[in-house]
């Protein structure tokens, strides 16, 4: 295994007296694709949004334990929450651009970061969808609302925007349950490619999906880590048998 990105640590998270995830254990190799599976309400998107301190966001929420990135707490003292939004990337469920511009859309993030010079911006809006093999597509029409797109150009939008800001991990929650299976393939495909310079984390009950895009998968069973392997392995030789009823689609 490479190295591990990102660590947690004993990580639990409430809401209010509801423990939606149990003391998580996990590191999440560097520049490969790990897929979160596991049935509704296993606790995957609040796994994600634990790994880029946005729970916090919701009423109620609590995280306890540790979640190094790089070596670092991201739940520790004197740390910058801004900054680790820009290091680690969250794509929601349900993706949503800004009503503002494709263009302004994706500037929006290094302008927060303080990048001014309108050739920069303009050079990261071009470089940022070409990423997410967008440009093509809109550069002639940088300028018209963002909401007009369609909802899988939508999803590679928003990656654009969270790839503008130069992230080192990108979390993706759930892509197939929001998008069409042609949309859905392109941003698997998109996947397969960032994975070579990012850590990606997909959150996805797509067990097929995990199978084709994920290098390791971690099983997630009621807020708790059930078990954690190669994607080849966990497919291959399951351990625990509640991953392999699920893998085999006993409970799907
Ligand atoms: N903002 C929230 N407030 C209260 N309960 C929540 C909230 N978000 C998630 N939950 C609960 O936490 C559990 C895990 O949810 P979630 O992380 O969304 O799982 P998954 O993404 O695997 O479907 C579920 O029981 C869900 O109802
Ligand atoms: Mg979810």
């Amino acid at each position: 295994m490479t190295d591990a990105k990102l660590v947690a640590r004993d990580l639990s998270v409430y809401y209010g007296s509801f423990q939606a995830l149990a003391s998580i254990n996990l590191a999440i190799p560097s520049d490969a694709a790990t897929a979160i599976i596991g049935h509704t309400n296993a606790g995957k998107s609040s796994f994600l949004r634990s790994l880029c301190r946005m729970n916090e966001l919701w009423d109620g929420a609590r995280t306890e334990g540790q979640v190094l990135l790089g070596g670092e707490n991201i739940y520790g003292p004197g740390i910058d929450v801004t900054e680790v939004r820009r290091r680690v990337g969250l794509l929601a469920r349900r993706p949503s651009p800004f009503p503002r511009s494709i263009y302004e859309n994706v500037a929006y993030g290094p302008r927060l970061h303080g990048v001014k010079q309108r050739s920069t911006l303009d050079d990261i809006v071009k470089k940022s969808l070409k990423q997410v093999a967008l440009w093509k597509e809109v550069k002639d029409r940088l300028q018209t609302s963002a909401l007009m797109l369609s909802p899988g150009q939508k999803a590679r939008l928003c990656i654009a925007r969270a790839l503008a800001v130069e992230p080192e991990v990108l979390l993706i929650d759930d892509p197939a349950s929001s998008l069409d299976p042609i949309s859905t393939a392109k941003i698997e495909d998109l996947i397969l490619e960032l994975k070579e310079d990012y850590t990606i984390v997909l959150a996805t009950h797509d067990m097929q999906q995990a199978g084709r895009v994920s290098d390791y998968i971690a099983f997630l069973a009621e807020g708790s880590l059930v078990e954690f392997g190669s994607t080849s392995d966990i497919f291959a030789r399951p351990k625990d048998r509640r991953t392999e009823d699920y893998i085999t689609g006993r409970f799907n």
